[in-house]
This record gives structure tokens, sequence and C-alpha cells, in this order.
């Protein structure tokens, strides 16, 4: 199964990452490091993703703002999500 997490480098979406990529499932994470625009460098997400990547089997991962919905409609076409 294809999974899509949001907010895929945060607390609960990576969390979510993990966790569906130890059942077998291909997960597509997007997450544009917003985190970091709100609270500065301590709230930097990267080496979060970076983590991931590292300790996943099936996960992709996508920079892209979620309210930004012609590109992110795009991109849940292109991954065949709809
Ligand atoms: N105590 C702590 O240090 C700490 C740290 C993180 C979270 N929390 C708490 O955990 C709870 C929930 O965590 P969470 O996982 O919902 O939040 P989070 O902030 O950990 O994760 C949200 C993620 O969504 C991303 N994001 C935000 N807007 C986006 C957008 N428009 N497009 C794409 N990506 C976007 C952010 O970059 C971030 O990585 C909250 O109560 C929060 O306060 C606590």
């Amino acid at each position: 199964m294809k999974v899509l997490v949001t907010g895929s480098s945060g607390l609960i979406g990576s969390e979510a990452v993990e966790y569906y990529d130890c059942q077998g499932h291909q997960v597509i994470g997007v997450d544009n490091n917003m985190r970091a625009e709100f609270f500065g460098k301590q709230g930097d997400t990267l080496w979060n993703l970076g983590r991931l990547q590292e300790s996943t089997q099936q996960f992709s991962h996508q920079s892209i703002d979620i309210r930004d919905r012609r590109t992110f409609s795009i991109f849940l076409k292109q991954r065949s999500l709809t």
C-alpha cells in the first residue's frame, strides 16, 4: 500500500513514517520544513528527515507546501495518490 504522510519530518509525522515503513508499505512524506519558519533554527526538522532517510526502507520525501493546492494536487496525481 502507498501511504502519504504530511508533516512527515515532525513529531507525529515521523512516527507515522517509521510505523508504516516497518509494516512494509511505500511511504511518501511531504514536509517543507515550515517548522523552521515558525520557530527558527531550533524548529528545523531537517535532522529528522535525514534520520528517516537513513533508517527506513521505502520512504521518499518531497518538500511541498500543502497549502499550495495546485502543486500538491499535481504531485498527488504524479504519484498516483488520487
Ligand atoms: N516539546 C517539543 O519539543 C515538541 C516538539 C515537536 C512537537 N511538539 C508537540 O507535538 C504536538 C504535535 O506535533 P506535530 O507532529 O503535529 O507537529 P510538528 O511541528 O512536530 O510537525 C509538523 C510538521 O509539519 C510541517 N509543516 C507545517 N506546515 C506545513 C505545510 N504547510 N506544508 C508542508 N509541511 C508543513 C512542519 O515542517 C513539521 O515538520 C504538538 O502539540 C507540538 O506542540 C512538541
